[in-house]
């Protein structure tokens, strides 16, 4: 009887942990799924014009434009954007790329700290497991 029991309360138990009440921790992730959504919107707003609607940067973001600077990359971790911390993310996001000869405007002012990064957990939301993981090694958390 008691052993009938344990099985039948542990699925229950399990769906109770797993819960999403929007607020709980991506599984090793230092957003939440709250953040991302809306980041989603704030991104379509800001970013996405050049960025694309899912972060997938311009086809041949490699190639630099006739003036020397490059078009918008992907942020969805297929370029380079994993080896920046969120620090120099929201540095980035704060000063753009124009000061350094580049075309992306800057949002301080536009973006609180707190929509800065909901604009980058939305885009890190794209990025898979193994680049996370790289991102986190080389001190991206700081
Ligand atoms: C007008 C087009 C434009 C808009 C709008 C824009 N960007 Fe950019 N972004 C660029 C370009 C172009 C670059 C490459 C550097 C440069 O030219 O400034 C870039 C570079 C970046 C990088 C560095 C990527 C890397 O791999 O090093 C990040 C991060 C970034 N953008 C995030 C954002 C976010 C977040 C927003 C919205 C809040 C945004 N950008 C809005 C054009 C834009």
């Amino acid at each position: 009887m008691m052993k009938k029991l344990m099985v039948f309360a542990l699925p229950l138990l399990a769906t109770a942990c797993g819960e999403d009440n929007n607020q709980s921790k991506i599984v090793a992730r230092w957003y939440t799924q709250s953040q991302v959504d809306s980041g989603r919107v704030l991104f379509e707003k800001n970013c996405a014009a050049c960025h694309g609607k899912n972060a997938q940067g311009t086809f041949k973001w490699r190639q630099p434009l006739a003036d020397g600077s490059y078009p918008p990359p992907p942020l969805n971790g297929t370029a380079h954007t994993w080896h920046h911390s969120l620090k120099m993310l929201k540095r980035t996001i704060d000063y753009g790329g124009i000061p350094l000869g580049g075309k992306m405007p800057a949002f301080k002012g536009k973006l609180s700290e707190s929509e800065k990064e909901a604009v980058i957990a939305f885009f890190q939301s794209f990025w898979s497991k193994e680049i996370y993981d790289a991102w986190v090694k080389r001190g991206g958390l700081k």
